[in-house]
């Protein structure tokens, strides 16, 4: 039996989050909202609770977890090996969507670092997930919680069918703030990695550290999730069950008149629908028989990113078979936006590409 705890998001009942507490102290496993999805909680130091985590998620056991502090004295139980930079970001962006993977102590089971040697850690800002942790006492180990491979959770709602009846309960605080995951910062590497693009920009990190951060390929969401035109590979990560195909680059009259010629490209027989911002859409004009959702504003990628996950849900909800999205500029929070999108995508290709493009070869 999965209990639903209702709580305002900003001055959180101490009654209900003591009561989730008392679960997650039980070794029981609690959903709960941060600033940038919803969580889903287990005891970092309990193996039995996290494996609960793992089974509920069906997430594969070397997918290793964040771990969640709500002060710095926990972090001392987390690592051993803690370096001036960690102080530097603490200092700067916790308690905030910030994780830092660093060197794994002792106390910390290997069931929560995925088998390895390193641990994530960060100290969320949302006042539920904070005083969650301080009235556990303990630090909190949390991925998203959704299904393994679904977009991850921004309202109770999401949790709620992805996951009632498989955990113990879920504390309802309404939407997330950002609707994006944490920024991901390796400093056990030199120079550090960026392991996922997150709210806080790589670049703000980098002057606050003073040093330089690896982008990998995969950061950008490029590699591992890509559908090269040749078809075949499908691994997806936020995968909605509708195929999304992610068209990249270009001004908004280019992208308009690249989503114009796919359109005359789909498909017979198959529900198409649209993903854009409100520029791109009002560059297209009216489509009447497509269902359209509005991503927000090109200027303004804290909608986007806050809207992302919600939409993706509802391609899936709304039935339709293929939708056609656009890419994002890639700084700042769009390196995030542009992540998850290609990640969530089943076929990526460039505005410049559009017209050459044949869908004989991609199986819809
Ligand atoms: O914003 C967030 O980070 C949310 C909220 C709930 O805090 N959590 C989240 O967790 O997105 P999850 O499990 O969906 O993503 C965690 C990712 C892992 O997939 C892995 O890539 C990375 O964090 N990670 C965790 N522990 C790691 C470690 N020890 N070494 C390297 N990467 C790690
Ligand atoms: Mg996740």
């Amino acid at each position: 039996m999965t209990i639903l705890l209702k709580t305002d998001p900003l001055r959180p009942d101490r009654d209900i989050i003591r009561k989730a507490a008392e679960i997650l102290l039980q070794h029981g496993i609690v959903a709960f909202p941060t600033e940038t999805v919803y969580g889903l909680g287990a005891v970092a130091f309990y193996e039995d609770a996290v494996k609960k985590v793992f089974i509920a998620k069906m997430r594969p056991l070397d997918n290793p977890l964040i771990i969640h502090i709500s002060d710095l004295t926990m972090l001392h139980e987390l690592s051993s090996n803690i370096s001036e930079d960690v102080y530097l970001l603490a200092k700067k962006f916790w308690p905030g969507p910030l994780t830092i993977v660093l060197h794994k102590g002792p106390k910390v089971p290997r069931v929560t670092t995925g088998g390895l040697e390193k641990v994530a850690v960060r100290m969320p800002a949302h006042p539920v997930a904070s005083l969650l942790i301080q009235e556990t006492g303990l630090p909190i180990a949390a991925p998203s919680a959704n299904l393994s491979g679904r977009p991850s959770p921004t309202t109770a709602q999401h949790v709620i069918e992805d996951l009632y009846g498989r955990i113990d309960a879920i504390i309802d605080a309404g939407e997330t703030i950002y609707g994006v995951e944490s920024t991901i910062v390796d400093l056990t590497t030199d120079p550090p990695t960026l392991l996922r693009p997150g709210p806080y920009p790589v670049e703000v990190i980098e002057e606050t550290i003073g040093r330089r951060i690896t982008i990998p390929d995969f950061a950008r969401g490029l590699g591992e999730a890509e559908v090269a035109l040749a078809p075949g590979v499908k691994y997806r990560h936020y995968a909605p069950r509708s195929k999304l195909v992610l068209v990249e680059g270009g001004e908004r009259e280019e992208v308009a008149r690249a989503l114009d010629e796919l359109l005359r490209k789909m498909p017979q027989g198959k529900s198409v629908c649209l993903a854009l911002t409100r520029e791109t859409l009002e560059a297209l004009g009216v489509h009447q028989s497509l269902k359209v959702f509005v991503l927000g504003s090109r200027n303004n990628m804290y909608e986007i990113a806050h809207n992302l996950f919600k939409i993706l849900r509802e391609l899936d909800r709304e039935l339709c078979d293929i939708t056609l999205t656009e890419g994002v500029e890639e700084k700042g929070l769009g390196l995030a936006v542009m992540n998850r999108l290609r990640k969530a995508s089943y076929l990526r290709v460039e505005v410049s590409r559009v017209k050459s493009l044949s869908f004989n070869q991609v199986p819809f």
